[in-house]
């Protein structure tokens, strides 16, 4: 081979690229905020952690992320998904669900944006009873439609632009809701200082 330091430069090069921009860039981003402060999170319920489940079964991290960018290098924040994510904001996340591609919102933050749980519940019955223009799948399976003059189940909801018709989620319906609600990686960072008071 003739010109094998091309060669060599060119992989070199490469590599020392991805480190400073998968590497260094992040940690100098994040570093100073995480060594000051860490996520106030708590562990999933029980319920939370099956929706949790569900949310990786039915292929939700395929069109939604849970990362909020730093303003620096995008406008998530303008978006109102909340403050940058920081790696304790993940503490209980195994695996993680950071998702690669935004076909839909942001999550990082459903639980405080969007706390309804009729409006999670229709949304997934059919997105588009509340966003006409939608192009997330319904998920009508999870769901019992009935008809009937009046609430049917305690926990019924009734669909919107119907005669006395109404959904009756299932368990794994409840399940991916909890889940939902309790994503609310928004709040204020603690302070290493007082983590413990
Ligand atoms: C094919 C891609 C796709 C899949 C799969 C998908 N979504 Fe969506 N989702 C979207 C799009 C696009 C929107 C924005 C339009 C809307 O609100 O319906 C959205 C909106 C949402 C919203 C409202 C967000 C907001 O900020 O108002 C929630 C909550 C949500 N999705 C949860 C889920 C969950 C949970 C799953 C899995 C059960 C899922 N999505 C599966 C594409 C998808």
């Amino acid at each position: 081979m003739k010109k094998a330091y091309l060669f060599v430069l060119g992989g070199s090069s490469t590599l020392l690229l991805s480190i400073f921009l998968f590497f260094i860039v992040p940690r100098v981003q994040m570093g100073a905020l995480e060594r000051a402060a860490i996520s106030a999170q708590s562990p999933y319920t029980e319920t939370e952690a099956r929706g949790r489940l569900a949310y990786i079964e039915y292929g939700c991290v395929y069109c939604h992320t849970q990362q909020v960018r730093d303003p620096s290098v995008g406008a998530d924040k303008a978006f109102g998904w909340g403050r940058a994510s920081i790696p304790s904001d993940y503490i209980y996340d195994r695996p993680h669900l950071l998702g690669t591609s935004r076909t839909g919102p942001d999550l990082s933050n459903i639980g405080s944006r969007q706390p309804s749980r009729e409006w999670l519940h229709l949304h997934f019955f059919n997105p588009r009873l509340l966003v006409a223009w939608s192009i997330m799948p319904p998920f009508p399976f999870l769901y019992a439609e009935v008809a009937s003059e009046t609430s049917p189940d305690g926990r019924a909801i009734a669909i919107p632009g119907t005669d006395h018709r109404w959904i009756v989620p299932s368990e794994k319906a409840e399940d991916l809701v909890a889940y939902l609600q309790s994503l609310k990686r928004d709040r204020d960072p603690i302070p290493r200082e007082t983590k413990h008071e």
